[in-house]
């Protein structure tokens, strides 16, 4: 039976998410930023957070890359490792959520389907996509961290946009664009 568990029960708590809403004075929400890596993604997941914070209201950043260090330290990228990541995250922050916090989740997380089944955890109110909507030859020029170099050069193999797939939202309420730029020597 590994992965299905059988015999187990909900139990309920007289403290509920209405009472800590109440406490807190916010409805708790996810944020889902998703995008290819070098995008902004935590850029943008830090800045909201700072943003609001300062207007008096309770974040959480849950960040790809900084939970691939304990919670999801033993998945690598290949495709269901990835899918395994972003049900756990979808799952965390959903308790986020119900704990009245307002959860910003930035992970490239790159299977529609996937993100698709985060969104159907929580009512369509609470869960809020945001595509970082940047070409890859943009985010390929930024290379922050200088993996896409090393992709290209065939040291990190299924890297995604390079040899590994991303799929784009689609009727994305919420996109945040990068179009006019100009790449050195170009
Ligand atoms: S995923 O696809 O949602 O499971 O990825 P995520 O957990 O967000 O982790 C992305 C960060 O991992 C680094 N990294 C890679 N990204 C993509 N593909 C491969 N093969 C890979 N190997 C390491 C990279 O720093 C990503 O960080 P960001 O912030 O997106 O640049």
């Amino acid at each position: 039976n590994i992965g299905k568990s059988t015999n187990i029960l909900w139990h309920d708590c007289p403290i509920g998410q209405t009472e800590r809403q109440k406490l807190l004075g916010q409805k708790g929400c996810v944020i889902w930023i998703t995008g290819l890596s070098g995008s902004g993604k935590s850029t943008v997941a830090c800045a909201l957070s700072r943003e609001l914070h300062y207007r008096g209201h309770h974040t959480y950043v849950l960040d790809g890359d900084n939970l691939r260090h304990g919670l999801n330290r033993d998945l690598s990228f290949k495709a269901e490792d990835r899918t395994e990541n972003i049900r756990r995250v979808g799952e965390v922050a959903k308790l986020f959520a119900d704990a009245g916090t307002i959860c910003i989740a930035s992970l490239i997380s790159p299977y529609r389907r996937d993100r698709d089944a985060c969104r159907a955890l929580l009512p369509d109110s609470r869960f809020i996509e945001v595509f970082m909507d940047l070409p890859l030859e943009l985010c390929e020029a930024r290379d922050p961290k200088g993996l896409y170099k090393l992709a290209r050069t065939g040291k990190i193999k299924g890297f995604t946009g390079v040899d590994d797939p991303y799929e784009s939202p689609e009727n994305c309420r919420y996109v945040i664009k990068k179009r006019n730029f100009k790449l050195k020597g170009k």
